[in-house]
């Protein structure tokens, strides 16, 4: 038996596809090589933006035709569903399954004797206690939360995924040894917020306390849980995503700046340079609230590279307010942005205000931060010339070719005829592009 896994969206949604995969192999199978050759096919989906809906909609027709020719193909639908999908997509697989309910899933397929073997992975309730089945083997996913309570006026996540929980920090901590025993030089923490996190930490307990069963329960914020990992003993380093400028402490730009396995990188999601848009957006923060913070960032970590999301074509946004958005980008010359053309959500609060931005100046209004981020980037990216930097080998782009990441999560182009794959190496900078770098190993 053979299953395939097919994901759409965020690294949250990879990572929960790593701990699918998990249960799946403990219940006996095996992966496929290919959709056509699978006995099972579990949809991962994302419901951010309609593009990513549409996807699976079409996918549904490939796996009829498939179901044809193989009358046992199982199909399976999870991930973040927003109710309306759920109900129209509930005939068109064999199962809609909750990902919160992931410890379940081999009872529920019942896989016959294959359900004893996954009858350890019944004894959890928290499907992020599952040992994930790691893609990569020097780059690793590690989720610290999931949900958000922001409400994000626009935004399905908190229907979707619910609200915060934090996994307890022992746990992550300890998933982090494992990992950098193993090897892995580079851990992403995950979650839609982080930097709200709040998570359980329990201090080894005094023998007398433990006797009387009398132990505080303690619980510690983000950068305290990045001050932890830091002192994880090894070599590698700590990335995280994503923040939300509301709750962007003092403490933790401190914690970034004194821990050295942190990168000096940061996706800091800004959505509009424009304060009536922010506000009708909820979110929080003003477009000099925003400005202040990045301020007090760079002046702490001077070579930090920024990238943020923004939403083009909101509500209401007017020719004047989207330019408020040219020249924030203009002033903060970003490292990189992911640029969304507004997609209005079933059941959001902005899914209520009418959704006024044609669609071709939707179009146009992202090409023209685009255009700015290229320039900006290429400026950025110069900088870099002539310098000798560690890169970590990321992918192998053809025979003798490689790309590697800065800690600034920068491409690195560079030739070698060595196997370098998930090794951190040296390269002097020779050439700079809009989207990378390119290198000579030293
Ligand atoms: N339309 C367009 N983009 C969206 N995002 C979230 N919801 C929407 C939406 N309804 C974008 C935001 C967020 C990123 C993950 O996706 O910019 O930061
Ligand atoms: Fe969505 Fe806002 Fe929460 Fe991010 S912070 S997941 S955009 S509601």
């Amino acid at each position: 038996m053979q299953y395939r896994i097919i994901t759409f969206g965020c690294q949250m949604n990879k990572s929960d596809s790593e701990r699918i995969a998990t249960v799946l192999e403990k219940i006996g199978y095996k992966p496929a090589p290919a959709i056509n050759g699978a006995d099972l096919i579990v949809v991962n989906m994302c419901s951010v933006r309609q593009s990513a809906v549409d996807r699976v909609y079409g996918l549904v027709s490939k796996f009829q035709k498939i179901k044809n020719k193989k009358s046992g193909l199982k199909t399976i639908l999870t991930g973040c569903l927003l109710r309306k999908d759920k109900k129209k997509l509930a005939n068109r697989f064999d199962l809609v399954l909750d990902i919160a309910n992931l410890p379940k899933w081999p009872k529920i397929l019942d896989v016959n004797s294959a359900v004893i073997s996954g009858r350890e992975l019944l004894n959890t309730e928290d499907y992020l206690k599952i040992q994930p089945k790691y893609s990569s083997n020097f780059s690793a996913l590690v989720p610290i939360m999931t949900g958000c309570n922001n409400f994000c006026t626009y935004c399905v996540v908190p229907y979707t995924r619910g609200r915060e929980i934090s996994r307890p920090a022992e746990e992550i901590i300890c998933e982090i040894k494992k990992l950098i025993k193993r090897g892995h030089k580079e851990i992403w923490l995950l979650g839609q917020n982080v930097n709200s996190y709040k998570g359980r930490f329990n201090p080894v307990a005094k023998k007398r306390d433990r006797l009387n069963k009398r132990q505080d329960i303690k619980f510690i914020n983000f950068p305290q849980l990045l001050r932890k990992i830091n002192d994880v003993p090894g070599n590698f380093w700590i990335r995280f995503t994503s923040s939300h400028p509301k709750d962007f402490s003092d403490e933790l730009i401190n914690a970034m700046a004194n821990c050295e396995k942190v990168t000096e990188y940061l996706n800091l999601p800004a959505q509009s340079g424009d304060n009536e848009i922010l506000k009708k957006m909820n979110r929080s923060y003003t477009v000099a609230q925003y400005k202040n913070l990045v301020k007090k960032i760079r002046k702490k970590i001077p070579n930090i590279s920024l990238s943020t999301d923004i939403i083009v074509g909101f509500p209401g946004e007017t020719k004047k307010q989207f330019e408020n958005t040219v020249n924030l980008f203009k002033e903060i010359k970003f490292d990189m942005a992911y640029i969304a053309k507004y997609s209005p959500r079933p059941g959001t609060a902005a899914a209520k205000m009418e959704d006024t931005v044609p669609q071709k100046e939707k179009d146009r209004r992202e090409k023209v931060l685009t255009e700015i981020l290229k320039e900006n980037t290429l400026e950025n990216n110069k900088k870099y010339i002539g310098k000798e930097i560690e890169i970590l080998v990321e992918n192998q782009k053809s025979p003798n070719s490689w790309l590697g990441k800065t800690r600034t999560h920068k491409n690195v182009l560079f030739e070698s005829k060595k196997n370098l794959l998930g090794k951190f190496i040296r390269v002097k900078i020779t050439d700079a592009h809009p989207w990378g770098l390119k290198g000579k190993i030293l």
